[in-house]
């Protein structure tokens, strides 16, 4: 594990623990064991505290800090590493981590270019192991049963859409403090809606856009953002076009109700799906707790603490489940059948267009060409637009009032198009 941070602790850790309770078991593999060997963090604090608190829940573990804790966790005996830094310092753990012949999971989103993403995939090929990406969103149950009513016809040809998504300021003033600045809260959480929009309709990224606000994280004309607005423009096979608003913000106030306020629209040919996290269905108010140390708008299928009926307590939902789907596409690749035919495993693997890095270059092209935008306009250079795949390279940012196209990208981001 590198990186011990928030997403450790809401999704990481309960998985690991379930892990080291019951093991991971399926016909194919038989019952594996899955201990968390090691760990690899930036001071080591959260490592001990974790250690001390989760006593007996987990198998001894070994916490590597310091400069070279990557390198040190790659010596020992681990299967699969995932990353969990921030998200600017996740190709070189990841790349270091294929090279060691080690499988590897990376948070959303990624990397932030192209080019990374290129190495990540040609690594991962040469040393026959899996590089997958965490977007949990795709197995919320309601992205699920968006993207089977797509599947299905039902839902015909997406024409618009808008996602929303506010985190409260204590994310950008609080736990993200000491690696915010310079960032933006589009690559940390527009991503999520990319990636949904990327994989649920399919099509070919055609251009990217974003303008956003500075003043409360930081100065008013300096690089770091308070919120963005991001217009992807998407075109399909038919030849006809749709277009997707993101916007995100992580100064929302944090006694705001919603848990992280989601809110989206997608408007089809035949028909309009909204949804809305604050509708979805739960509103609770506990005296003196909500919505501070308690949301008032619970996600439950995220991720939540229960008191299961038969008197067991749990942590479920999709943000663990998809740590597991990892884990078990791993032990297939190893475990799942002769020797002889991992190769033939791993390809199959790799197939997975929700989670494989392969499958990740129109998600990243985005967040690339929304960073050099975002950078542009903190350069005095505001409302460029990235096309994608023009007559000069992959991606090609124009800048209002000049002649000079400049290549982000040379290489071509989409092979084919149509729905996947
Ligand atoms: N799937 C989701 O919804 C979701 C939610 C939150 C965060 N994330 C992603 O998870 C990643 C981490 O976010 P977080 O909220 O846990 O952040 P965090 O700031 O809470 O934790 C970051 C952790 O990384 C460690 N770290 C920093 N630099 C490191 C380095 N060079 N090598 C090893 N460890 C290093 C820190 O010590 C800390 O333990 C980000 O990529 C973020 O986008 C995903």
């Amino acid at each position: 594990m590198v990186g011990l941070g928030m997403i450790f602790e809401e999704t990481y850790r309960p998985f690991f623990e379930q892990a080291h309770a019951r093991g991971v078991y399926d016909p194919a593999f038989g019952l594996l064991q899955v201990p968390l060997l090691a760990v690899a963090s930036r001071t080591g604090s959260r490592a001990e505290a974790y250690r001390k608190d989760a006593g007996s829940k987990i198998a001894p573990f070994v916490s590597f800090s310091g400069p070279d804790a990557i390198g040190r966790l790659l010596e020992s005996e681990v299967d699969f590493v995932c990353v969990a830094s921030p998200d600017d310092r996740h190709f070189e753990a990841a790349i270091r981590s294929l090279k060691a012949g080690k499988h590897v999971l990376i948070e959303k989103p990624s990397v932030l270019t192209l080019g990374e993403l290129d190495s990540l995939d040609k690594a991962s090929l040469e040393h026959g192991v899996l590089a997958k990406v965490v977007y949990h969103k795709l197995l919320d149950p309601d992205h699920k049963k968006l993207r089977t009513l797509v599947a299905d016809g039902e839902l015909q040809h997406v024409n618009t859409g808008y996602c929303t998504l506010l985190e409260p300021k204590s994310i950008s003033g609080g736990q993200f403090a000491e690696w915010i600045t310079g960032r933006n809260p589009g690559t940390y959480v527009a991503v999520h809606y990319i990636k949904l929009i990327d994989f649920t309709f399919g099509g070919r990224l055609k251009s990217v856009s974003c303008t956003g606000q500075r003043g409360i994280v930081g100065t008013a004309d300096g690089p770091t953002w308070d919120s963005t607005q991001l217009r992807l423009v998407y075109g399909y096979a038919d030849g006809r076009e749709a277009a997707f608003d993101i916007h995100t913000s992580w100064v929302t106030p944090d006694n705001f109700p919603g848990y992280v306020d989601q809110e989206v629209q997608f408007r089809f040919d035949n028909g309009v799906w909204n949804a809305h996290s604050r509708k979805r269905g739960i509103e609770c108010t506990v005296e003196g707790r909500t919505p501070f140390t308690r949301k008032i708008n619970i996600n439950n299928h995220y991720n939540g603490s229960f008191l299961e009926p038969w008197g067991e307590r749990s942590q479920r939902g999709y943000g663990i489940e998809v740590l597991e789907r990892f884990v078990r596409e791993v032990a297939h690749v190893e475990h799942g059948g002769p020797p002889a035919e991992r190769p033939g495993r791993l390809h199959t693997a790799r197939q997975l267009a929700y989670n494989d890095i392969s499958a990740d270059r129109q998600t990243v092209a985005a967040v690339q060409a929304m960073e050099a935008i975002l950078s542009r306009h903190a350069a005095g250079s505001p409302n460029c637009v990235v096309e994608v795949d023009h007559a000069l390279g992959g991606l090609v940012l124009l800048t209002p009032g000049s002649s000079q196209p400049e290549v982000l990208y040379s290489g071509k981001v989409c092979a084919e198009q149509g729905a996947r």
